[in-house]
């Protein structure tokens, strides 16, 4: 089955960011990964309301919004009004986890849920069915550039089994120290769709490594 590439402009260069809209619209990058923190949720702030507008003017491929946010319910309309085709909430961040999934769903859009490192993928096994994305994240959420969490690989292995067995048809994706080597070994586990950040917009040749990282 063919992976999904999603490059995160958390680590794109800010002063120029046309420029790297315009290097993803002409790579072979899936979806473009759109980090949204808070403050509190995660102990830094990234970008909001305008420059999402300002990317999905120029943007030819979907945006995929990952929300850092306490009590993500309060923005979910607002998000798909501003462009948003898959939208993933925390698992931690969300009390009434099912009704938030049905809501972005009801409005169109692919419904991720997201794991931090110390989640156990077990939390997830009554609503499997209602999430159409797994997202983990392989480093702590917050900052771009971090080391890869080994423990990753397995989650992965027993998401993956979770979602064969209870019948789901979820999507696992991977945020956080995705490099063509863990990239390779998580798509070895079961991953569909592969975040990467530093490693696409620190490298010489971008559209190369966005490649790369799709024949893996
Ligand atoms: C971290 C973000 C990630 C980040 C990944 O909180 O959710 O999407 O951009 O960055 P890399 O690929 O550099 O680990
Ligand atoms: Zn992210």
């Amino acid at each position: 089955m063919n992976h999904l590439v999603s490059p995160s402009l958390l680590s794109a260069d800010f002063l120029n960011l046309g420029d790297d809209i315009k290097m993803l619209n002409e790579s072979v990058a899936d979806w473009y990964h759109l980090d949204i923190m808070d403050g509190v949720f995660v102990p830094n702030i990234s970008f909001g309301m305008p420059v999402i507008k300002a990317i999905a003017s120029q943007a030819t491929k979907p945006l995929d919004v990952h929300l850092m946010i306490v009590d993500p319910d309060r923005y979910v309309e607002e998000f798909h009004k501003l462009g948003a085709k898959v939208l993933s909430v925390h698992y931690e961040a969300c009390t009434h986890l099912h009704r938030t999934l049905q809501h972005i769903k009801s409005l169109g859009m692919l419904a991720g849920v997201t794991l931090n490192p110390h989640t156990p993928v077990s939390v997830l096994e009554e609503i499997i069915c209602d999430a159409d994305v797994v997202m983990l994240m392989s480093v702590n959420p917050g900052f771009g550039g971090q080391k890869f969490i080994e423990n990753t690989l397995d989650k992965v292995r027993r998401l993956k089994k979770m979602i064969v067995e209870k019948g789901s048809n979820a999507k696992i994706e991977i945020d956080g120290g995705v490099n063509f080597e863990t990239g390779k070994q998580l798509l070895d586990a079961g991953a569909d769709i592969l975040v990467a950040g530093s490693f696409v917009f620190g490298a010489k040749d971008q559209k190369a490594t966005i490649a790369g990282l799709k024949n893996l």
